[in-house]
């Protein structure tokens, strides 16, 4: 399973990619405020989707705010035409799985966001998105169960043999992950904290401060 990190702070970025086990970035316009990122200011979110792509190595994507057909086409090949690292993500909308539909067929990468259903994760396939995100918090969030529509998405799209991408979206913590992990996600795009939650384990703790203090024992 690959890991995205789910921000537009490029500190956390950096950091994540430090790790050495960071396939990609996902961002979306509340991310970019989050980090006082002006999507108006063109030059402004265009330098950060740029610097964000020099510090990893991996797809980043990168979220259209308008809602009709031709604004998303415009907006998203300005974008598609920043980096060839850049996907772009539109919203699981009728004008959306158009505007997947259109740059998929020229062979640009996509992101159907918003996703909450099995039904609309078929047509993201079928319209052709590189990848498709089911948001597990979110759907968490009001009693559903976000990890089982990750697994729905897995197996309908192994029976058929569509090419797109699970991506788990909206993950929370790190138990998240290891059912991703388990539901057989492509993706988990992640918080911070929630991939280096993956590192704790109190019995790692201990266990290497008794190795310590035997070494330091012997060797002084
Ligand atoms: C990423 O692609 C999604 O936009 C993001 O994971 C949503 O996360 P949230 O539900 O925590 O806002």
């Amino acid at each position: 399973m690959k890991f995205f990190i789910d921000t537009a702070n490029l500190e956390q970025i950096r950091e994540a990619q430090d790790l050495g086990v960071l396939d990609g970035v996902t961002t979306n316009p509340s991310l970019m405020a989050k980090e006082g990122i002006k999507i108006k200011g063109e030059d402004n979110i265009k330098k950060h989707y740029l610097e964000i792509c020099e510090i990893v190595d991996g797809d980043v994507s990168a979220e259209v705010i308008a809602t009709d057909f031709d604004g998303m086409v415009c907006e998203g090949e300005e974008l598609a035409a920043l980096h060839p690292q850049i996907t772009v993500k539109f919203p699981c909308t009728k004008e959306g799985i158009k505007a997947v539909k259109y740059f998929s067929e020229k062979g640009i990468k996509t992101n159907c966001t918003l996703v909450f259903s099995v039904g609309q994760a078929l047509l993201a396939a079928k319209a052709g998105a590189t990848y498709v995100s089911p948001f597990v918090g979110r759907l968490d969030d009001i009693a559903s169960d976000g990890i089982a529509l990750v697994k729905a998405i897995v197996d309908v799209y192994g029976y058929y043999g569509y090419a797109t991408q699970v991506l788990a979206a909206s993950i929370r913590h790190t138990q998240h992950i290891i059912q991703c992990l388990e539901a057989g996600a492509d993706v988990a795009t992640c918080p911070l904290s929630a991939i280096l939650g993956l590192l704790k384990h109190p019995l790692t703790d201990s266990g290497l401060a008794t190795f310590l203090a035997d070494y330091k024992k012997v060797n002084g």
